[in-house]
């Protein structure tokens, strides 16, 4: 018997019924992108290899290791034999449809989507695939279009916060830093190369190399004896000049007047060449090592890097393979829920909170039963985690007959009559299925 094909190492066959979650992504993305203004752009797998190790820089990980590059042979004289490579990104490619369809003539901003296959031969591991699925989006323009405003850079964070929110994510944080821009950059590398220089010895042989080739890189570094020194390297945002700073402080007050919370990540170089100045990550605590949702920033030296004119940009790519095992997550976590946590209120209430419980369970909830041990603020932290609501039973309650009930989705808090509550519960149990099925739907 022949032994059977399997798939490629780091690629994976999506299959029914968890594709339908990926549509869903996809049309939550497009339903949101539509409503700032922002257009599809489809472009080719595979691009010339000059373009990423000019776009994305020879010294990144993405270009000198972990790239499907080939010679594609010419198959007629009019041909040439070139170099080609399964795009590791998207944003390259999207650069360079900017400038070859010289969409710089319109005088306007672009505002371009994507959605598809990115390829890199990484080490698989959870999260971490050689293909996988890039969700992204680009603004792109000429400066008098307003391209290096930082308010696009902020907008471009707040659609990333209602486009999480829209799909439901919950528990991310924005991690925000500047780069410098290419007038601010040549000072710091200086200064963190006669800073590495006399402890490059006793780091990580990347980092020896990285020091002498591209020192930026260096803060990337994940090797745990490295930290150390590591942390103890000059910070970029001392190195801002006084433009820099101030697109800076703009786009954090901007985030600030929309309520979008942040916070500030002074090593997030992020591993691409071409960021300046605004870089961040949307990071997930549940994804274990790979914990980045989604990344990107400001390239406003990209365009000119590929030959075209001068043409700042911002941009993000989600990954959507990260996006879908995180709802898978929160949905096993919330399928595993109890329907009601109850909390007797001091422990003379231990025994009527047991009655309270078998009844409830009786009726076909499920319970979680506390300890009037615990103070009631501890009660509400561990049933948050646990339950869908709670239920405190005191004295008060006891005697009325009337139950306080706390929705943790909601925060709203209930008086509801003990007569009435087991079949409260099943409605709203009742309610929340068929929600979650027609958000399915
Ligand atoms: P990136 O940080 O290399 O940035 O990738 C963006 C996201 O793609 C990551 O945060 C992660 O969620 C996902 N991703 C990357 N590699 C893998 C992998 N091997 N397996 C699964 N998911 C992965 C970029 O690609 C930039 N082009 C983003 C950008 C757009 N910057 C400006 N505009």
């Amino acid at each position: 018997m022949t032994t059977p094909v399997k798939a490629v190492r780091g690629t994976r066959d999506l299959l029914p019924p968890e594709t339908a979650l990926w549509s869903r992504i996809e049309a939550t993305a497009r339903e949101v992108f539509a409503r700032y203004n922002f257009g599809e752009i489809r472009t080719p797998i595979f691009e010339e290899t000059t373009l990423f190790a000019r776009g994305v820089g020879e010294e990144t990980d993405i270009v000198s290791k972990e790239m499907y590059t080939w010679e594609d042979r010419a198959r007629a004289q009019s041909e040439k034999t070139q170099s080609l490579t399964l795009r590791p990104e998207n944003t390259a490619g999207v650069v360079r449809a900017y400038i070859e369809h010289k969409l710089s003539e319109t005088g306007q901003l672009q505002k371009l989507f994507y959605i598809g296959p990115q390829f890199r031969r990484e080490r698989p591991q959870k999260g971490r695939y050689r293909q996988f699925f890039q969700i992204g989006a680009e603004v792109i323009g000429p400066p008098h279009a307003g391209s290096e405003s930082p308010l696009r850079d902020a907008e471009v964070l707040e659609m990333l916060a209602s486009l999480l929110e829209e799909l439901g994510i919950e528990g991310w944080t924005l991690r925000l830093n500047s780069v410098g821009s290419a007038s601010d950059r040549p000072a710091y590398l200086a200064k963190l190369r006669e800073a590495i220089a006399p402890v490059a010895h006793r780091m990580c042989a990347d980092c020896q190399r990285r020091a002498e080739t591209n020192p930026l890189r260096v803060l990337d570094c994940k090797v745990a004896e490295d930290q150390e020194i590591i942390e103890s390297l000059p910070r970029i945002a001392d190195s801002l000049d006084e433009a820099s700073r101030a697109h800076f402080a703009a786009v954090c007050a901007a985030l600030e007047a929309a309520r979008v919370p942040y916070t500030l990540d002074h090593r997030l170089v992020r591993g691409l060449d071409y960021y300046t100045r605004t870089t961040f990550e949307f990071t997930h605590g549940g994804l274990g090592a790979q914990n980045a949702l989604l990344g990107g920033g400001r390239y406003d030296g990209l365009s000119e890097a590929i030959g075209g004119p001068k043409a700042p940009g911002i941009g993000f790519a989600i990954g959507q393979d990260r996006l879908v095992l995180t709802l898978q997550a929160q949905e096993q976590e919330e399928a595993e829920r109890a329907d009601a946590w109850v909390a007797p209120v001091g422990e003379a209430q231990n025994p009527a909170s047991l009655a309270l419980a078998r009844e409830l369970r009786r009726a076909g909830l499920r319970v979680e039963l506390g300890d009037g041990g615990f103070r009631v603020r501890k009660s509400m932290e561990v049933a948050d985690r646990q339950a869908r609501r709670i239920i405190l039973l005191g004295e008060d309650e006891l005697a009325s007959g009337v139950l306080t009930v706390k929705d943790f989705s909601t925060a709203v808090q209930t008086k509801i009559p003990r007569a009435e509550l087991a079949a409260h519960l099943l409605a709203a149990r009742a309610e929340a299925k068929q929600k979650k099925e027609k958000q399915r739907a």
